[in-house]
């Protein structure tokens, strides 16, 4: 499925969504992390994607509804709002401080309490298994008023033990409302442990089917699947939808990760600097697939989906740009019904403007030209299209290249910059490693001069050479021979994700070494550095440090 907006763009906002949220809670000394996170995703795509709505006319008439049921998830969904445009983003710096507009649950907004609520809440929340029903009220209003719009409700899983969501959830099909998407943050994990242990919840799926309702389920995480079920649910006619969204409380911080005491705690202030260097440092696994044995594509293809692979890496090679051809867009074409995740082409090729065309047609989500095959016209060209077709833009260089100067003008309009760390044309060839020097002052050059995008690693990448990218910034890891030459497809990409994890946990450590915090930080985060502990080499650290 590709997006109709641009893919890198929509992960950046959410992983500023994330940010902004964990500094707002640890500044206010309290509030729902681990709700946050788990719902980040999706609410980022629906605000940042899917919805109608205006940030400067917020009850525009014909907006879609978004009503925020688990509505402790408020610091994610302030963010998001700030994130949107809908108020500006210093102000969650005011979360939860007496007589802020950041109440600790959200409050409906009225120009009667405009100093106590934010223009584009819909609905007061704090009370549990409400706002399906209220929901309900609007998709009935929004019928008789025959109006187009979507009425959109997240709700948690803690929060379906309240009786009335089932009242919510009989009453939805009877009325036919197939405007109204239920979507379900299926964290499993609620204020006092396990949803599972508290109230068995299991099995979800059969019993919103039972009650008639449309079932779709996926990995909240991905906003490729979001996406892809919101979309299904227009073609869906008088039922309701609900969208199982199986997500991971506290997911992007990994000491909070899955642990329920994260559900509704602050981080202590002093972490701020750590939590925010690890949520910038996220990164994607793009296998290659011309790497490797000449098996078909296809099969590639679903290997690294079953991986664990983040995107797909296209190399498109016409055999004049560099000497080698590889495929064209027909292919990518064919390939593109197989898998939802999005497809990151790499065009090697002569005259882009003239073909760009072919490979909008075949859905890429990202499209990255070659800086030595366009100048800055033929380039401005190509990134309107792009642009106006929601790919994300990207250029590339090769290793004996700079960026050109040219570039820094359109920093806005690019949201992935591949340097490569081999010569274009064969997948299999050894890592240039004069190119990190050039990688880590680009990487400055263009986080000084505003650049929000991607940073993308291309060539000779391993568990080594991945490292030394990382660290420089690279957050898209392309890898052709080192995951298609292993015989063991997934575990090449698990050691890959691995490398990239024990990197950033190196980093984090020294950072709070640093901050002067850094034993502190070990403890916080035990359960996630104890089995690293050997290849971190902070065994001897452990023992030293006593409850
Ligand atoms: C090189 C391509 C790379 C390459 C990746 O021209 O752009 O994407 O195939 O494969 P490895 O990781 O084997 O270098
Ligand atoms: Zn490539």
């Amino acid at each position: 499925m590709a997006f109709s907006m641009r893919y890198l763009d929509l992960k950046q906002k959410i992983r500023d969504v994330r940010m902004l949220a964990i500094q707002g809670i640890a500044k206010a000394g309290s509030g729902h992390p681990g709700a946050s996170f788990s719902a980040a995703e999706i609410m980022g795509t629906l605000y940042f994607r899917k919805m109608k709505h205006d940030h400067l006319n917020p009850q525009w008439e014909n907006r879609d509804y978004f009503i925020n049921s688990k509505a402790h998830s408020a610091p994610g969904f302030y963010a998001t709002l700030a994130v949107a445009g809908y108020f500006s983003d210093d102000e969650i710096n005011d979360l939860r401080k007496l007589g802020s507009r950041l109440q600790g649950h959200p409050v409906r907004y009225s120009d009667e309490e405009k100093d106590h609520s934010v223009p584009g809440v819909e609905y007061s929340g704090g009370s549990e298994g409400i706002g399906l029903s209220v929901s309900i009220g609007i998709a009935l209003a929004n019928k008789l008023d025959k109006k187009k719009n979507r009425i959109y409700t997240l709700i948690g899983d803690g929060e379906t033990n309240e009786g009335q969501v089932w009242e919510a959830a009989m009453a939805a099909p009877k009325f036919r409302l197939d405007n109204l998407v239920a979507i379900l943050d299926r964290n499993r994990i609620q204020q006092d442990g396990f949803t599972e242990d508290i109230m068995p919840l299991d099995p979800m799926r059969d019993k919103w089917t039972s009650f008639n309702w449309n079932v779709i389920e996926i990995d909240g995480h991905k906003v490729e699947q979001i996406i892809d079920a919101l979309n299904k649910t227009s073609s869906v006619q008088d039922k309701p939808t609900i969208i199982i969204a199986n997500t991971i409380k506290g997911n992007g911080i990994k000491h909070m990760a899955n642990v329920p005491q994260w559900h509704g705690k602050a981080p202590p202030n002093k972490h701020t600097p750590l939590l925010l260097e690890e949520l910038d440092s996220e990164f994607l696994i793009a296998p290659s697939i011309i790497a490797g044995r000449r098996e078909n594509y296809e099969e590639k293809v679903r290997a690294a989906e079953r991986g664990g692979a983040d995107i797909i890496h296209l190399d498109v090679m016409d055999g004049k740009f560099v000497p080698n051809i590889t495929f064209f867009a027909d292919t990518i074409k064919k390939l593109r019904h197989i898998t939802s995740l999005p497809f990151d082409a790499h065009l090697m090729i002569e005259n882009p403007l003239e073909h760009i065309d072919e490979y909008i047609d075949a859905r890429c989500d990202i499209i990255t030209v070659h800086a030595e095959a366009c100048d800055e016209n033929i380039f401005t060209q190509i990134n309107h299209k792009l642009l106006s077709n929601g790919i994300s833009p990207g250029i590339a260089i090769n290793p004996s290249t700079d960026l050109p100067d040219w570039i820094y003008s359109h920093l806005q309009n690019i949201d992935v910059i591949i340097i490569m760390s081999v010569d274009p044309g064969f997948a299999g060839q050894k890592f240039v490693p004069q190119i990190l020097p050039k990688m880590a002052l680009t990487n400055k050059k263009l986080r000084e001069s505003g650049f929000k995008g991607y940073i993308e690693a291309d060539g000779g990448i391993d568990a080594t050479t991945l490292q030394q990218v990382y660290d420089i910034g690279a957050r898209i890891l392309v890898a052709g021979n080192a995951v298609y030459g292993s015989t063991d497809i997934h575990a090449a990409i698990i050691q890959l994700k691995h490398t990239a994890n024990v990197a950033l946990e190196r980093r984090l450590l020294e950072h709070a070494t640093k901050l002067g915090i850094r034993v502190d930080w070990m403890k916080t985060r035990k359960h996630i550095l104890i089995p690293l502990a050997n290849e971190l080499g902070i065994e001897e650290e452990f023992y030293a440090i006593k409850e």
